[in-house]
């Protein structure tokens, strides 16, 4: 079935992720023959720019970023879609020419009168956007669709995201509206599914009886670069936990869903975040931590005394008879030593069991045997088993050995960007990898109360060093269950 076309409009058309996500995923789907034929696509910004050199900037980003070889030939056909048109879109005078703008486009390239309207800005002009597309009869059509991706975060706390959500239901129905979480479109996150559903081998185990805890890491080397405004708004918490780690869990711990179809899936995601809570304290030690690295207070853009975190690691709960008992370790954070996103199941491990040489009577009681899975996310994605033999030729000693699937090397394809299929996914009207706003509503709902539990330790921050594995009591937190992070 081919993807049916639209004119993209991608207000922010000028920004960081206009520049190193949107250009090149479209850049991408074009070249691989993917990009519908009736596609067109309108950049907003305020700056006064002409087609020609919105172009050039567009394809000096695009050689930079794209994960595809630069060609030329194809690059001037692609080209021919891409319009530019100047507007500060908080105003409503702005609206008529920009509507004429957007339909000129839209039946030069074919008139499929579809619309995908992309908000690449600031949240808090999701709003008054939103509200101006009503007014000027552009959320509706006699023929055609419109469609409206909202980057996250979506809203900042719970009572801003229910406000964003009323008013964007207002305008649109609940169906024109994707909710954006790129991880959903990452290859091993969509793989989890397969992975636990299409092999019996792992569902049977995939419980409190068989597995001894999870963790689920998002780890980054990079500091916070020039987003220091955007950054030091939101930390760690609404910028990874929020939406990317919660998900993963979601996906990781869920039910296993009826059909594979965007509604069950979403149901049982959201039967399984309601779920979630933080792991009660015990003796006062804390399950939460927040970090800061040392040098974050001077970086640009950040306040110079800032209360953001910079890392946050957390020990959950998920109250269903599935995981009662079952910890679940997050961290996510900046400036550390690695960069890496994976989720690690370790298995408990069996009952003691004495290794040794019968020959000469000496046995080892070796209750450390553990069995871990691990799907890794980034930067190379894979499954690794870690199981445990008998070392050659030695009689007494057990050690690990790994059974790795690297999933680029076996399919020696570049995986698709995130973007490129979330961007296929909204032209297909298909939801299954974008939130639904009661999954959103439900990760708020968590995230606030996490928030308060940290106000009521006094929001203390635990600094780091730069390069470093994060704060001590991080590793703490794991050590005092006779675990540490993998
Ligand atoms: N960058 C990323 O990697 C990333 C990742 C995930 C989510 N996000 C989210 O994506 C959104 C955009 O982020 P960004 O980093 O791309 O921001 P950015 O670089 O600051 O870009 C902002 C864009 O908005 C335009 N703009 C600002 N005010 C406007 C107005 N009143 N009317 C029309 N256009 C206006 C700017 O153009 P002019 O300056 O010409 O007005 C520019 O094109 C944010 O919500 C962010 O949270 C970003």
């Amino acid at each position: 079935m081919s993807v049916p076309g639209c004119t993209m409009v991608i207000f922010g058309g000028t920004g960081d992720l206009a520049h190193r996500k949107l250009a090149p995923a479209i850049y991408n789907l074009h070249l691989e023959g993917r990009l519908p034929s009736d596609f067109s696509l309108v950049g907003i910004g305020r700056k006064q720019k002409s087609d020609s050199q919105y172009r050039q900037e567009l394809a000096a980003s695009i050689s930079k970023y794209s994960s595809s070889t630069w060609d030329e030939k194809q690059w001037q056909t692609l080209a021919l879609k891409i319009h530019y048109h100047a507007g500060d879109m908080r105003y409503a005078e702005n609206y008529l020419p920009f509507k004429n703008a957007v339909e000129a486009c839209n039946i030069e390239s074919g008139g499929n009168g579809n619309y995908l309207y992309y908000m690449a800005l600031a949240p808090h002009l999701f709003t008054p956007i939103a509200e101006n597309l009503k007014l000027h009869n552009m959320t509706a059509g006699e023929s055609g669709w419109r469609r409206i991706m909202i980057e996250k975060p979506f809203g900042y706390d719970l009572s801003s995201a229910r406000k964003l959500n009323n008013t964007l239901s207002a305008v649109f129905d609940e169906e024109n509206i994707y909710r954006i979480d790129h991880y959903l479109g990452k290859e091993m996150l969509q793989n989890i599914l397969v992975i636990r559903f299409a092999n019996t081998i792992f569902e049977p185990l995939w419980n409190k009886r068989f597995i001894d805890h999870v963790q689920i890491s998002a780890r980054e080397s990079d500091g916070i670069g020039d987003r220091g405004r955007y950054y030091d708004r939101v930390g760690a918490m609404r910028d990874m936990f929020q939406s990317h780690l919660l998900q993963m869990l979601a996906l990781m711990a869920m039910e296993p869903p009826l059909k594979a179809d965007p509604d069950t899936i979403r149901t049982e995601k959201l039967k399984l975040l309601n779920a979630v809570h933080l792991w009660p304290e015990e003796e006062s030690k804390s399950n939460l931590i927040f970090g800061q690295y040392y040098g974050y207070m001077q970086e640009k853009d950040v306040a110079a005394y800032s209360q953001t975190e910079t890392y946050i690691a957390l020990k959950l709960a998920v109250n269903n008879s599935r995981w009662q008992g079952v910890p679940f370790y997050l961290q996510t954070g900046k400036k550390l030593e690695d960069k890496l996103v994976k989720i690690v199941i370790q298995f408990k491990s069996p009952p003691s069991f004495y290794f040794g040489d019968p020959l000469e009577g000496v046995y080892k009681e070796r209750s450390d045997l553990i069995n871990l899975l691990t799907l890794k996310v980034q930067p190379r994605e894979g499954v690794v088993f870690q199981f445990n033999i008998k070392k050659p030729a030695a009689i007494e000693e057990v050690v690990p050995a790994e059974m790795d699937f690297c999933q680029p090397c076996a399919f020696m394809i570049n995986t698709p960007e995130a973007y490129e299929l979330l961007l296929l996914d909204v032209m297909n009207g298909d939801q299954t990898r974008f939130s639904s706003w009661n999954e959103i509503e439900s990760s708020w709902i968590l995230t606030d109360s996490i928030y308060s539990q940290h106000r009521k330790s006094l929001g203390n921050f635990d600094i780091y060093e730069a390069g470093s594995m994060g704060p001590e009591s991080a590793a703490d937190m794991l050590i005092r269950d006779g675990r540490h992070w993998w």
